[in-house]
C-alpha cells in the first residue's frame, strides 16, 4: 500500500533539521504529488497570527490566485472555523467553494493541530472524481501530526 511506504519518508523528511521547514513542506508536497496518482495539487494554508485568515505555504501544482483566505470562505475556509476534516467528493456540488482551477474535480483538506490549536492544513486537489476514501483521511492526519512536530 503507498500510503504505508511514503509514512518512512515523511517521517524521514521532517526530521532533516539541516533543512528550513518550508523546505521539508514543499518536499512533503512533492512526494505526495509524484506518488499518489490523482493528488495533483498539493499544498499548505495556514493561520495568520492575528487575522481570521489563511495564507498559502509551500505548494506543488499550479499556481493559485488564492494565496490567502478569509475563514469561513471556500472550503479551506470551512475547515479553519469546523477543525474538522471536509472531504469534497465533486467540487461542483459545494455552493461555498473557490475554484482553482478548471480541471479539479475532488478536494480534501485536513487541519493541522498544534498543542490542540488548529494552525493551518493541508489542502489536496484532484482531477480523478471522487478519488479520496478513509484512508486518504488516515493518511493526511499523519502527516499533519508531524508537520506539526517541526511548526511553531
Ligand atoms: N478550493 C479551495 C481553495 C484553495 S485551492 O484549492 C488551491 C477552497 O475552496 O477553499
Amino acid at each position: 500500500m503507498i500510503f504505508e511506504q511514503l509514512k518512512p519518508q515523511i517521517e524521514a523528511i521532517v526530521s532533516n533539521n539541516q533543512r528550513t521547514v518550508d523546505e521539508r513542506l514543499y518536499s512533503i508536497c512533492e512526494l505526495l504529488e509524484k506518488n499518489i496518482t490523482y493528488y495533483n495539487w498539493v499544498g499548505f494554508y495556514f493561520s495568520h497570527a492575528t487575522k481570521e485568515e489563511l495564507h498559502l505555504g509551500p505548494y506543488v501544482g499550479a499556481p493559485t490566485d488564492h494565496t490567502v483566505i478569509p475563514f469561513g470562505k471556500g472550503i479551506c475556509g470551512q475547515v479553519a472555523l469546523s477543525h474538522s476534516n471536509f472531504v469534497v467528493p465533486d467540487v461542483k456540488a459545494q455552493d461555498n467553494y473557490i475554484a482553482c482551477s478548471i480541471t479539479v474535480k475532488a478536494e480534501i483538506v485536513v487541519p493541522i493541530f498544534k498543542n490542540g490549536k488548529n494552525i493551518g492544513q493541508i489542502d489536496i486537489d484532484s482531477n480523478t472524481p471522487d478519488p479520496f476514501s478513509q484512508l486518504d483521511e488516515s493518511f493526511l492526519e499523519f502527516v499533519c501530526e508531524q508537520v506539526a512536530n517541526i511548526l511553531s
